[in-house]
This record gives C-alpha cells, structure tokens and sequence, in this order.
C-alpha cells in the first residue's frame, strides 16, 4: 500500500505500540493521521508532535467500549476528516492470572474493548471503505493469537479470535478491494507488561520495533505480520514439535503463578531454577567484561 497522501485512524493512539505506530506513518509521509483514545491529553502531545512533522492530525478522544458514541465519532470524522484509507485497530487491554483466580470483570473488558470494540469500529468504517472500494485494516492480535500461554488464557482468547475474525474479513472484504491484515507482536515494552509477571527468557521488542515491523510488511503484501525472530521460532516449533513448545512454556511461565508457596518444587521449577542460575551468572560474566 502506498502510505503517501493517504488518512489513517489508529485506536490504541495514545501510548505503546499505537502510538509509535502513528510516529512510524507519519514519517513515512502519511497525508493526516486520526488518532483514538480515551486520554484527550495523551491523544494532544502525540498530536504536537506529529503535527510537528508536517502531518495533519485529528483527535477522537472516546471509549471503544461505548458504541453509540463510537458510531456518532465515526459518522462526524468521516464526514470531516474522511475518506479513511487505513484503520489500524490497535487498542487492547490484557489481564494476566492462573485460570482458577481470573475474575470476569477483567474478561469481559477484555472482550469488551479487544474484539467487540474492535468489532463495532471496523464494521462502521468497513462499510464506508466498500462503497468507496478502497482500505486497509490492520488488526493488532499478538503471537498469544498463535501461540497460547499459561496465565493468559482469556486475553489469549481474545487474540486468537481476532486472527479468526481477520481472516474471514480478508476473504470477505476483497471483492470491495480492501486488505485486512493482522500484527502480531510478541512481548513488547509498554504499559501493557509493565503489571504482567513476564515470561522468562523473553526479549521484548520496542514499540517502534512494532511499527517498522507494520510498514514493512505492509508493503510486501503480507496478509499476518509477526514480529521478531522470537516469533518466528515459536510459531515454528509450534508446527513442527508442538509438544517441545508446551514444555518450553510450562517452563518460562513466571512461577508464582504457578504453584502455591508451601508446595514441593516441581521438575519443571527445578529446571527454571537451573536456567535461571545460568542466565545470571552468563550476565554477571557480561558485566564483569564491560
Ligand atoms: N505490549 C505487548 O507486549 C503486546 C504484545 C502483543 C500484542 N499487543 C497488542 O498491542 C496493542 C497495543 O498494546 P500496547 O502494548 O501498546 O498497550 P498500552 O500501552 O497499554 O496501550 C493500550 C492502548 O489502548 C487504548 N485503550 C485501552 N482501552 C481503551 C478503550 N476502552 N477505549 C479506547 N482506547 C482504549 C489505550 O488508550 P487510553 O488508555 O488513553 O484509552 C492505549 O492507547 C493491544 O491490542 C495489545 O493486545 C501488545
């Protein structure tokens, strides 16, 4: 897709991968950039700097979780700010617990803003993009929508449905000429992760990381982008030895969300034990040579 002179609204705007998402665009000369949030004065410093770059922008600060509002939002910034050539479907919430402790407060918010959010507005702008026989929709999933983790089992749900949904949209909504494609980040360092126990041996990757990953594989056609070498091994392993993945995740998973204090270690904590043993000394080794 040629980004050049083009409009964009981005959910997710206002930090993280969402908003470097909307910085990458914008210096890939992007004509305006719709940014979506609930934050007004998030939405209003990324605004400054991109307008600072010579790119147009529009602020839509709304909660996607509230679909009459989101409606009306739509139905004005098409009107004014239209047409939309590229939805980036980027907002989502994430709730890390063992299964047994989740709390369905926390599930249905994630399946309030991760898929029907994602929902409401791709099917208000889908619409407006068929009649003009053009678009590009980039929905965020995550390598969780490939690859489910312990401790993560309903924000795990909610990507795996939304490689689903992406899918059947990309058959769908071809006969209109619009692309659907979907992003699958792995870990990545934003305020998402930073209340999450996270998997040990995980690199995360940066949120810009994110966003070169997105134009890149925007413009090599790929119809499901994933994100790192992280990502590709395990997607990998995943096909080829599945059983190897599962073992790998029982192990990385941060253990004290695995088993209560008072029991007996497991075979699969004395091996975590181990591999943590050898990281630290390997990156005191590495500290000690600086
Ligand atoms: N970080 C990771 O490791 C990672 C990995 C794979 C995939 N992802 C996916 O990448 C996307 C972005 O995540 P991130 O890491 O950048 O998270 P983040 O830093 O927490 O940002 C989340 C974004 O979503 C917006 N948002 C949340 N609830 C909303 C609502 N009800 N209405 C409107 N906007 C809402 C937030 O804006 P306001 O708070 O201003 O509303 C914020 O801009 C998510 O879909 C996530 O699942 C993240």
């Amino acid at each position: 897709m040629e980004i050049q002179g083009k409009v964009a609204l981005i959910t997710g705007a206002s930090r993280g991968i969402g908003r470097a998402i909307a910085l990458e665009l914008a210096k890939q000369g992007i004509k305006r950039l719709i940014l979506v949030a609930r934050d007004r004065q998030k939405l209003v410093e990324i605004a400054n700097k991109i307008e600072a770059m010579g790119v147009e922008t529009a602020i839509v600060a709304l909660d996607l979780t509230q679909p009459t509002v989101v409606n009306i939002a739509i139905a004005q910034v098409w009107r004014n700010y239209g047409p939309i050539h590229l939805l980036v479907n980027c907002a989502g919430v994430a709730y890390q617990s063992s299964f047994l402790q989740s709390k369905l407060s926390q599930v249905q918010e994630e399946l309030s803003v991760n898929l029907l959010g994602m929902y409401n507005l791709t099917s208000l702008i889908a619409r407006r993009m068929a009649s003009q026989k053009q678009g590009t929709i980039i929905n965020v999933s995550s390598l969780m929508g490939k690859v489910a983790a312990p401790t993560m089992a309903t924000y795990s749900a909610t990507k795996f449905a939304i490689l689903g949904f992406t899918q059947a949209l990309r058959q769908e909504l071809a006969q209109y000429n619009i692309r659907v494609i979907a992003l699958l980040p792995s870990l990545t360092d934003t305020d998402m992760v930073r209340d999450l126990k996270l998997f040990r041996w995980v690199i995360p990757m940066t949120p810009q990381q994110v966003a070169q990953a997105l134009v890149a594989g925007m413009q090599n056609n790929s119809a499901e982008i994933l994100v790192g070498w992280q990502s590709y091994l395990a997607v990998w392993c995943q096909r080829i030895a599945p059983w190897l993945l599962e073992l790998i995740l029982q192990i990385a998973t941060p253990p004290a969300l695995r088993r209560q204090p008072s029991e007996k270690p497991s075979f699969f904590t004395k091996i975590q034990r181990f591999g943590d043993l050898f990281l630290f000394r390997k990156n005191q080794c590495q500290a000690k040579s600086l």
